[in-house]
């Protein structure tokens, strides 16, 4: 791990420096993103030889110029709310209706058929729909998303997979789903299962798709398999990043074991959570007891994922980048819970009020998480 954390590349921030500095001097709290990250990350996974189709989960950051960036590298677009399908039919008029998949949990009937009319792919994920809004499906195709009984990632809270899961299709229910599609004249064109998000081992994706093709025989009507989305980045040094080689030659394996499937991959995460930062101003410092504190213009509403998830953000000031890191913080915003901690013991220069901090890894669900608690805008967004 030690050898993968030294040859990792440098972040693109650190060579930015100056222009991210010159930026927050406008307006902070702000997010900041790298568009030829974006790009970077798009061409290592496109150079998969096995997939067939790519697509993109929104979901972890739908600024329009992220979207341009992936529908130019080929990928598709996976939505999970009638207002994300909007938002791409307006970014992206002209994105062919078979790359824009609608994967919603628990959405209202008027949703999916507004997605029917539209004409885009959509997946199931139980026997309601089929049961009782049989009309909006028939004589169409649909992809099904299945239950496979576990569920991984970095948090408990992104973990997709058990009967304590709210998402996916019961196995022992596959028998009465695939009636209630031959009854509406359904076909069943794909099977799908995601089962968490942050992972950072490749085989989860060779397991998830020999599972999928071992389910797929009884319908006699699936042409491909969604294997999901999940790509992890690791956040801290010690992590291991994911073995992009061996990742690629495992599904080159297990696509020729099951020549007849086509595979779909649709990650989130993996393609931008690099590419932002969050770059916050120094507000106030205080000290209790042993604890320091640095204050900051972003909070839990700009960033919730270390409230949520307790994840954690590489932070740095960029000020002071050139300083030796030799105090310990409590890094903190502005929100009135005790929750509203970005950072817990960090090592930075010597900080003072009106010094720029820079919250790392924050492109994926980031932005698009945040909220105006407090009354307080969340960070606005730029792209580089
Ligand atoms: N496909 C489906 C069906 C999903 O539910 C998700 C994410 C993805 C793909 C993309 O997953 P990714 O490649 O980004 O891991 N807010 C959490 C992550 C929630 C993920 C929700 N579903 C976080 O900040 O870690």
């Amino acid at each position: 791990a030690d050898n993968a954390a030294q040859t990792r590349a440098l972040p693109w921030w650190m060579a930015k420096r100056e222009a991210l500095l010159a930026l927050a001097a406008g307006d902070t709290p702000r997010y900041v993103y790298d568009r030829d990250n974006v790009r970077l990350q798009a061409q290592s996974l496109r150079a998969f030889g096995a997939v067939d189709e790519w697509f993109y989960a929104i979901k972890a950051n739908p600024h329009p110029a992220v979207l341009a960036e992936l529908v130019q590298q080929g990928f598709g677009l996976e939505c999970v709310s009638l207002p994300e399908l909007t938002a791409v039919r307006a970014a992206q008029p002209d994105l062919p209706l078979q790359k824009i998949l609608f994967t919603p949990n628990f959405a209202p009937r008027e949703e999916y058929a507004a997605a029917r009319a539209m004409g885009v792919r959509i997946t199931l994920d139980n026997l309601h729909p089929l049961a009782f809004w049989g009309d909006i499906f028939a004589g169409g195709e649909i992809i099904l998303r299945v239950d496979l009984g576990v569920g991984r990632g970095h948090h408990d809270k992104v973990k997709t997979g058990g009967a304590q899961s709210k998402f996916g299709l019961s196995l022992d229910e596959l028998p009465e789903f695939r009636r209630l599609a031959a009854q509406h004249g359904v076909r069943v064109v794909g099977l799908h299962a995601h089962l968490g998000s942050g992972i950072l081992d490749h085989g989860h994706w060779r397991e998830v798709y020999a599972q999928l093709a071992s389910l797929a025989e009884p319908f006699g009507t699936v042409e491909l398999l969604n294997i999901g989305g999940g790509l992890g980045v690791p956040a801290r040094a010690d992590e291991t990043p994911l073995d992009l080689a061996a990742f690629g030659a495992t599904l080159a394996e297990i696509k020729a074991a099951y020549p007849q499937y086509r595979l779909w991959l649709e990650p989130g995460r993996y393609l931008v959570a690099d590419a932002g930062v969050l770059l916050a101003r120094v507000t106030q410092l205080k000290r209790k007891g042993d604890f320091h504190y640095v204050g900051i213009d972003a909070g839990m509403n700009s960033l919730l994922r270390p409230a949520l998830y307790e994840a954690y953000h590489e932070i740095v000031n960029l000020t002071r980048l050139d300083k030796p890191a030799d105090t310990l913080y409590q890094v903190v915003g502005p929100i009135c819970e005790s929750g509203d901690v970005l950072g817990n013991n960090r090592c930075l220069p010597q900080t003072f009020e009106g010094d720029v901090l820079l919250i790392a890894q924050t492109g994926a669900y980031g932005a698009v998480m945040g909220s105006r608690y407090n009354l307080r805008e969340p960070a606005a967004e730029i792209v580089l």
